[in-house]
């Protein structure tokens, strides 16, 4: 992850100076860096001059060396909370300015926040693989996070091209939370025997997964019409059990009527022109990915066992 977050900070024109453990393993990433942004521009991904600006990355002995006077610390060691403590602990020592980040996937942000001195600067910071080409960033800030560290992050990510959402600091936060929710009914789909690997995979990606580029759950929803996911869920709470009650936000939007784009109002809110505009550029949006997709390669890796 460390590599591909450079790579973006270096092609969108920012200093970046690499440290890993050792001298040597820097030396690595450093060469593993050159590698992937000289494929990147190969493949036309990245313009020669954007190349260019990564292979001139540079790289420091330790972390202390490389984060000494800069405005930006992203940390991405791995997900042990002892290696967090001690890494965050020297940055913040060596980097007395700097705004500090880690990209934790898991670890609670308040726990890391103590070990930073000076915890009004510190935030969670979670990119997504690969992160060259993920736009989605949680920037998760802790209790001690000062707001306006918050807002100068969310200003920076956008200048670089990604969109950052705020979340709170909750297990998984809220993207992981999502996902492994997904993931727990896919790999009991192929469980129940409903269906294969290979069949869950098509069902959720040319199905609802299909939308998601577009549109999160709550817009996908509404466009649905809230009702209807109440009666559903309703039927599937009959099958499946407790973890499919509805929810009462859904339950009180059905009875005031707000039942989502059709209404004029579900989860958010929408005036005829709106709606009009929005089901028009779905539609646009749906038919020129459908193009994409038959212009693209098919990505036929992986068979059943
Ligand atoms: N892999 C993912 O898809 C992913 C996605 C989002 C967030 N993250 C998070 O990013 C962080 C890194 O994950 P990863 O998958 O890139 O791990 P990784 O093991 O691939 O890379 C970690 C790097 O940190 C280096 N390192 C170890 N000790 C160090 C030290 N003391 N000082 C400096 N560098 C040190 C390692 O040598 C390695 O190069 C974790 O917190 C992880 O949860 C990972």
């Amino acid at each position: 992850m460390g590599l591909g977050v450079a790579e973006c900070f270096a092609a969108a024109g920012m200093r970046v100076v690499l440290a890993d453990a050792t001298p040597e393993l820097t030396r690595q990433a450093k060469d593993r860096l050159v590698r992937r942004a000289r494929g990147h521009a190969e493949a036309g991904l990245l313009s020669d001059e954007a190349a260019g600006r990564v292979v001139a990355v540079e790289t420091a002995d330790d972390v202390a060396a490389a984060v000494d006077g800069v405005e930006l610390v992203f940390e991405a060691v791995p997900e042990d909370i002892g290696l967090k403590e001690e890494t965050l602990g020297s940055c913040s020592e060596s980097a007395r300015d700097a705004v500090i980040v880690s990209n934790t996937s898991s670890l609670p942000i308040n726990d890391l926040s103590g070990f930073v001195d000076g915890p009004g600067r510190f935030c969670g910071m979670h990119w997504f693989n690969p992160p060259e080409w993920t736009p989605g960033v949680e920037v998760i800030p802790a209790a001690a996070t000062e707001e306006e560290v918050v807002g100068r992050l969310v200003e920076f990510l956008r200048s670089i091209g990604k969109r950052p959402a705020v979340v709170g600091d909750g297990p998984g936060f809220v993207a992981n939370r999502i996902q492994n929710a997904l993931f727990l009914e896919a790999v009991r789909c192929v469980e129940e025997g409903l269906a294969s690997p290979q069949e869950v995979d098509e069902v959720v990606r040319s199905c609802f997964g299909f939308r998601l580029p577009f549109f999160g759950p709550f817009q996908v929803a509404d466009m649905a019409g809230l009702d209807v996911y109440e009666n559903v869920l309703d039927v599937l709470k009959g099958g499946l059990g407790e973890r499919f009650e509805a929810p009462d936000a859904l339950r009180d939007l059905v009875e005031k009527g707000r039942t989502g784009t059709k209404s004029g109002a579900g989860f958010l809110q929408y005036t005829d022109e709106e709606r009009e505009q929005l089901l028009l550029e779905r539609d646009r949006r749906y038919a020129a990915l459908n193009e994409l997709l038959k212009d693209l390669p098919p990505v036929d890796a992986g068979s059943a066992p």
